[in-house]
């Protein structure tokens, strides 16, 4: 690794178009595009989008400038406002006093105690899909794993959620909903303006009735809890109880409906892309996934995982930590700067975009040796000593670090343990698929695979 210095003085992006700037290139391939950009010029990069300025930023640095030191400079850019009609004014998009009032109300809700609470109701899911894999093991059929880890997340989501209170039909229809407002949601960011999303398409119908089916599930959901005055034991429950540490005030309906749609978004998809990019890894490492099933072998010795025994599960999680790295499911944030301000001695004027990747972070040659190389090892203390601190950033960092990042590791811990010490995972997609920068980092044709049952040397 070579010293990494903060770049100064005047710095040159890529040109783009007129008007348009480099939009086109963003809309068309955002990450393949950010790359190249960072390759020729470097970690400093303005670039105008639509008549606006931008700049790429490519050092830890300037990540902690902007997301931690002068954090409230940094509005999340309007973009994501085509996620609103879901997410509403929940945790994800909310800004400024609501934001922090809410961050205050919810951020106890996953200190790690509430968290390990939840450890059963993900062993008990993850358990289930043993039972469904011992099934696919016997049939030997080929599968969609990128499905599969879908269905899977979206269960422990709406278990540790909602609890057992849903109808098999009902969990069904919000499921899929959930499922087609992530995927129109994540099509329509790049849009310029809204006029697209008004037409009667076929899939801007399809996007309105998912919206509706999720208002309905969610309200009726909320109004029976509060009908019942009971207000359960899993987390919507702890939702309704949390109170202001202050003014000891509650959240309204509307902010909980909000909440838990974000809760529910932001963590299924981004937890269901990592797993299906472990297993791609993992088949591709052999002696990584010995390591890691000796270790659940020695752990668990049969045993369904508890909070404890996945604290001494140190090779998976640093396992997990690569896949992080090399496939963070959410790979670039956008900001936009409120006043004029300076980045690590560059001026950055009011209403000016900056971009933040994580992916090309992660693999950035002057801060990680052999950057596309799969190596969990990296992760070992000592290592992690020596890197910057904002070099790693799969959860985000500052103030709004993810929130769920405790849950996430814990359940991808727990399914990886599970599933691999049962079953020898085939993986029959390509081996280096081309990949799909949406809001989360797929790749573009799906992970599949064949498994049988675990064949032991
Ligand atoms: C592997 C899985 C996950 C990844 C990679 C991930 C990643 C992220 C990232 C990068 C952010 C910061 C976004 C930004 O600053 O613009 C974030 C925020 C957030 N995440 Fe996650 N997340 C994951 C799982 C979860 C889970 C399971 C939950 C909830 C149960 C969750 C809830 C949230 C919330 C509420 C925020 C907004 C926090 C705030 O702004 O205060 N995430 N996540």
């Amino acid at each position: 690794m070579s010293e990494h210095k903060v770049p100064t003085g005047p710095c040159k992006g890529p040109k783009g178009y007129p008007i348009l700037g480099v939009l086109p290139m963003l809309r068309s391939n955002a990450l393949a595009f950010l790359e190249r950009a960072a390759k020729e010029y470097g970690d400093f990069i303005p670039m105008k989008v639509f008549m606006s300025n931008a700049y790429l930023l490519n050092h830890p640095a300037h990540v902690e400038h902007v997301l931690q030191t002068n954090y409230r400079n940094y509005r999340k850019s309007p973009m994501l406002d085509k996620l609103k009609p879901i997410l509403g004014e929940g945790l994800f998009l909310s800004e400024g006093e609501l934001w922090t009032q809410q961050r205050k109300l919810i951020a106890p809700s996953f200190f790690r105690q509430r968290v390990e609470a939840m450890a059963g109701t993900m062993a008990d899911v993850a358990s289930e899909h043993v039972a469904q894999w011992d099934k696919r093991a016997a049939s030997q059929d080929e599968f969609s794993l990128s499905e599969d880890m879908s269905f899977l997340t979206l269960e422990v989501a709406l278990r540790t959620m909602f609890g057992n209170g849903m109808e098999e039909s009902e969990a069904k229809a919000f499921s899929d909903a959930l499922m087609v407002g992530n995927e129109v949601s994540a099509e329509r960011v790049w849009n310029l303006t809204r006029l697209t999303e008004m037409l009667p398409t076929a899939r801007n119908r399809a996007y309105d009735r998912a919206v509706q089916t999720l208002d309905r599930v969610v309200w009726r959901v909320i109004r029976e809890r509060r009908a019942s005055g009971v207000s359960g034991d899993d987390l919507l429950g702890v939702l309704i109880d949390a109170r202001d540490s202050e003014t000891h005030e509650a959240m309204n309906d509307q902010q909980l409906r909000d909440e838990v749609l974000s809760l529910l978004l932001s963590g299924h998809e981004t937890t269901a892309v990592m797993l299906s990019w472990a297993f791609h890894f993992l088949a591709q490492h052999p002696a990584c996934l010995e390591r890691l099933r000796n270790e659940a072998d020695m752990v668990l010795a049969g045993r369904v995982p508890t909070p404890d025994d996945l604290k001494q599960m140190d090779y998976t999680k640093r396992v997990i930590q690569e896949v992080a790295r090399l496939r963070p499911s959410i790979w670039w944030f956008a900001r936009v700067a409120v006043n004029d301000d300076d980045i690590c001695g560059q001026p950055i004027k009011a209403g000016t975009t900056v971009l933040i990747s994580q992916y090309l972070i992660h693999h950035h040659p002057s801060i990680w040796d052999d950057p596309t190389v799969f190596n969990p090892d990296r992760f070992l203390p000592e290592y992690v000593a020596k890197r910057p601190k904002f070099a790693y950033l799969p959860f985000g960092a500052g103030p709004r670090v993810c929130l769920g990042s405790g849950f996430a590791t814990m359940e991808m811990q727990m399914v990886l343990a599970m599933l691999l010490r049962r079953f020898d995972v085939s993986i029959t997609s390509e081996s280096n698929p081309e990949l799909s920068p949406m809001i989360t980092l797929r790749p573009k044709k799906e992970i599949t695979a064949r498994i049988k049952p675990r064949l032991r040397h």
